[in-house]
């Protein structure tokens, strides 16, 4: 199928294949489409339909709230079913050089271990090795469940041929159960990616600011594990607050102190336990970090005070979460393109 989109700027056009989403179509041609979740809950995919027909997989997709008239549609979810013109209202660029053009890729669950009661850590074997940015994550489909669903990259490495996730289990969701509950090691998943813009690159020259809730650690790790691999803390400081609710939620600490052994005292990490005091013995296992008690975000808009001078900050969690963390940051009055952010919506 032959799709024409037009942007405010220009017009694209790319090709796309029967049941393909038109999002995961634009972007695998390098056309940089607007989205943030790729999974039909925010409502940034949105485009109008001008000429052509379309198949809704999701008609009832949270995202289509976003939606005003019959003619708009959410790109992520909806494929062309003949040649299409489509309209999005914003500037759409084409990639630049060197951007890793997401792509579909195969791939198999290679191991499955459990990190925290409701935790997983997940390892996938990839048919073919993999190019992305630390902080992006891929959508990944399992036989069985319905939709993609958006996991960050915890690795960091060029050339991937093996991805590392952290999971949290959503009681009743569909992957969530589906992985929890079967015996998933070497099951066969589709991914699609590498997908977000919350990256991290040692050009840079910021100090970094990671806030995260839960698995939001994800793709904390991922930039941080490329921020050590380059020696980024010699020049830099790192800040890192992981809010948990207890102690035995938490996950990590061993790698944690590793990287604060490796990168010195530039680097600080902060558990923020949210429902309990540290225990002391949290202070005298792991002596190279820090325990807090509070929300995340409090507790890093507390230590952070008058720190904010050239820095950059990441965010990633569940969605009030991060809500919360841009307030904490604007009223800091840190400007919003030093905010970069994923919201596990
Ligand atoms: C950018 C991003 C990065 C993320 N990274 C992580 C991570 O590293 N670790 C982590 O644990 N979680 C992450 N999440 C959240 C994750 O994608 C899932 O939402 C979460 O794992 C719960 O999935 P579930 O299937 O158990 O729950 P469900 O409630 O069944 O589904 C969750 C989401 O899947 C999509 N979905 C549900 N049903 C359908 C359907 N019929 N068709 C199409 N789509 C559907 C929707 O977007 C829905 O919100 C991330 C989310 C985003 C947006
Ligand atoms: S990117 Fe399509 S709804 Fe979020």
């Amino acid at each position: 199928m032959k799709i024409q989109l037009n942007a405010r700027n220009r017009a694209h056009h790319f090709d796309a294949t029967e049941g393909e989403k038109l999002l995961y179509a634009g972007l695998s041609n390098a056309v940089d489409l607007p989205y943030e979740c790729g999974s039909g809950t925010c409502g940034t995919c949105k485009a109008r339909l001008v000429s052509g027909e379309i198949d809704d997989a999701w008609p009832e997709a949270p995202g289509r709230k976003y939606l005003k008239g019959q003619d708009e549609f959410l790109m992520c979810q909806c494929a062309a079913k003949t040649d299409v013109s489509i309209e999005v209202a914003s500037f759409v660029q084409t990639m630049g050089a060197g951007a890793c053009v997401p792509t579909s890729i195969n791939g198999r669950i290679s191991s499955v271990k459990l990190l925290a009661p409701d935790v997983i850590h997940l390892q996938i074997n990839l048919n073919q090795p993999m190019e992305f940015d630390a902080g992006q994550f891929v959508m990944i489909q399992v036989p069985g469940v319905t939709g993609f669903r958006g996991w960050s990259m915890v690795n960091y490495q060029r050339h991937a041929e093996t991805l590392d996730f952290v999971v949290k289990k959503k009681p009743g969701g569909g992957i969530s159960e589906w992985l929890f509950n079967n015996q998933c090691e070497g099951v066969a998943v589709e991914l699609f990616g590498p997908l977000g813009r919350a990256t991290f690159y040692p050009s840079l020259a910021k100090n970094i600011l990671c806030i995260a809730g839960g698995s939001g650690i994800a793709g904390m790790m991922s930039i941080l594990s490329r921020a050590a691999q380059d020696g980024y803390f010699t020049q830099y400081k790192g800040d890192v607050f992981f809010g948990v609710q207890t102690l035995k939620d938490a996950f990590f600490l061993h790698e944690f102190s590793q990287l604060r052994a490796q990168c010195g005292d530039n680097l600080n990490i902060t558990i923020a336990l949210s429902r309990e005091d540290a225990p002391a013995s949290a202070l005298s296992d792991h002596p190279q970090l820090a325990f807090d008690k509070g929300f995340v975000h409090e507790v890093a808009g507390r230590l952070m005070q008058g720190r904010y001078q050239n820095v950059r900050a990441y965010l990633a969690g569940p969605a009030p979460m991060v809500d919360a963390a841009v307030r904490t940051l604007l009223q800091a009055r840190l400007t919003t393109d030093n905010i970069c952010y994923d919201k596990f919506s």
